[in-house]
């Protein structure tokens, strides 16, 4: 089955955001495989955003990522990947449709609260760790 790394950035964590962040997850109908709250260190923010290195927002985006804990999540479901970028909204929170995260929660593109992975395969790259084995009671009222 397709999974997403989701990561509730610094501002996100800072805002008290992250209930409501995994909330719109959850009441969609994708299925929360792991979670932890994390700092995450200068070199693994700058592998993670290895394609935007020659930006010159670079060192802005690894201090930014940098500044506080974080929240990784691994959601899973058919079309999740695709379905969570919608969920999230454009990169610039100003040019996000009303009803997405960015939209209803942010204003600038560097302080946008909120990762999803662009495919199913940085998905899979993305998460690393334990994921929890589980069904959840709601599979068959969500999934025929
Ligand atoms: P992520 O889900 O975080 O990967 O965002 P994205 O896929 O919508 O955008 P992209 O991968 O192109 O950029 C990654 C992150 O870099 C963005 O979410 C922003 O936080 C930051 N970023 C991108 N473009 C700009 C920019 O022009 N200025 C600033 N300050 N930050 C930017
Ligand atoms: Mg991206």
């Amino acid at each position: 089955v397709e999974q997403t790394y989701i990561m509730i950035k610094p501002d996100g964590v800072q805002r008290g955001l992250v209930g409501e962040i995994i909330s719109r997850f959850e009441k969609k109908g994708f299925l929360l495989k792991g979670l932890k709250l994390f700092q995450c260190p200068k070199d693994l923010a700058q592998e993670h955003y290895k394609d935007l290195k020659e930006r010159p927002f670079f060192p802005n985006l690894i201090d930014y990522i940098t500044s506080g804990p974080v929240v990784c999540m691994a959601w899973e479901g058919d079309g999740v990947v695709a379905s969570a970028r919608k969920l999230i909204g454009a990169t610039n929170p100003l040019q996000a449709e009303p009803g997405t995260i960015r939209g209803d929660l942010a204003v600038q593109t560097g302080r946008n609260v909120v990762h999803g992975s662009d495919s199913p395969d940085n998905g899979k790259r993305e998460i690393e760790g334990e994921l929890a084995q589980w069904e959840s009671v709601q599979t068959p009222w969500l999934i025929e």
